[in-house]
């Protein structure tokens, strides 16, 4: 988890039985001494014994000492990103985690606290990372740092590798997820073979890979206009920016496919959002990648699928969005434990919603 609502969500999953007592809860993000989430997660550790906070910054660890009770906890490393030596990795520009220096401190602080134990080791590389290979080199500096430390703490098992699983974002997706794992376990073998040290029990924080899949969205190509541009332009009944905030600010990519007219000629196409935005628009400005949907248009309706991580957050869930474009019905779809598909629609916002968002009084 990485704020004080995680906390509380932990908490109702164990009320209702979702979070067994063996399960550990890794607190990540920042929770500095006086937070609401440093005491939330005190409250928490009353509860649940596997309760273990990643330390991002020197000044989370006191109040983990002063209160008393023992916790396994872990380390951050700053070394977001690709660096080619571990000296180059500790100049790097992050927000996240810790120096080497605060590090090594931070370590000494913990084997010389009568409550604590260092037990897990986070180094966060990036996200979505679409080389096997590149994914290694980028963990290298971290597992180099983990064997090291784990020489000087022998309470130390848990290498956890954090974010950057990458999901299916285009059609051409071609990670190996066995290589992966393969390339990790050899690297940690070999380096921590060279220290001498017993390799990690491995852990991985999936947060793209587990979610991208849960959500697409759905539009109608409510027109579609030639007119001039270098390609035609078909108009959804939504927008693309709203939507899917990473295409525009990121140029990410999503999946698109026709749901219909499928028997139909394709022709090469570029999507624009019906707000009056010129970024508003797919594929991203600055893509290279063709989006080819069929030419017959009537009642053609389009899915972006791989679309359940990081989207629909800048105008917030219920929120205003750009152009007022009110937000999207939605369409859960579960099974039951017969297998059978269930289906529960909720409702999207009203136009009075959006109005009322705004500040506009509609009732006298
Ligand atoms: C500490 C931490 N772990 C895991 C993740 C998930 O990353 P990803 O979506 O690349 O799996 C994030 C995302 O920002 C994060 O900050």
């Amino acid at each position: 988890m990485s704020s004080t609502v995680d906390v509380d969500i932990a908490r109702i999953m164990i009320r209702r039985g979702l979070l067994p007592a063996d399960r550990f809860i890794v607190c990540n993000g920042f929770k500095p001494a006086g937070s609401s989430y440093a005491a939330n997660i005190l409250q928490l550790r009353a509860l649940r014994h596997k309760t273990l906070p990643v330390i991002e910054d020197l000044s989370e660890l006191p109040p983990l000492v002063k209160s008393e009770l023992h916790f396994g906890v872990g380390l951050r490393l700053k070394t977001y990103g690709r660096h080619p030596s571990i000296e180059a990795m500790d100049n790097a520009n992050s927000r996240f985690g810790l120096d080497l220096d605060s590090l090594w401190k931070a370590a000494d602080y913990i084997a010389a606290a009568p409550n604590l134990d260092l037990t897990l080791f986070h180094a966060m590389v990036g996200s979505q990372i679409l080389s096997e290979e590149d994914f290694i080199e980028r963990l290298t500096p971290g597992i180099e740092i983990y064997a090291r430390m784990r020489q000087r703490a022998p309470t130390l098992r848990i290498f956890d590798f954090g974010g950057g699983m990458p999901a299916p974002m285009t059609l051409d997706f071609d990670f190996d997820y066995h290589l992966f794992v393969r390339l990790l376990l050899t690297k940690l073998s070999d380096v921590c073979g060279r220290y001498n040290v017993p390799v990690p029990d491995v852990m991985g924080e999936f947060g793209r890979y587990t979610t991208s899949e849960h959500g697409a969205h759905l539009f109608k190509i409510i027109t579609a206009k030639e007119n001039g541009s270098k390609l035609p332009w078909y108009i959804i009944d939504g927008s693309i920016m709203s939507s899917f905030p990473d295409s525009w600010a990121l140029q990410e990519h999503f999946i698109v496919l026709p749901l219909n007219h499928l028997d139909k000629p394709f022709q090469q196409v570029q999507l624009g959002g019906i707000t009056c935005d010129s970024d508003d628009v797919y594929p991203p400005k600055t893509s290279h990648s063709p989006l080819y949907l069929p030419v017959e248009t009537d009642d053609l309706h389009i899915g972006f699928f791989s679309i359940g991580a990081y989207q629909e957050m800048l105008g917030g869930v219920g929120g205003s969005k750009h152009c007022v474009v009110p937000e999207a019905y939605e369409l859960l779809i579960d099974r039951d434990e017969n297998g059978r598909y269930q289906f529960q629609i909720l409702p999207g916002q009203s136009k009075t919603d959006v109005l009322e968002n705004l500040g506009y009084q509609l009732t006298p």
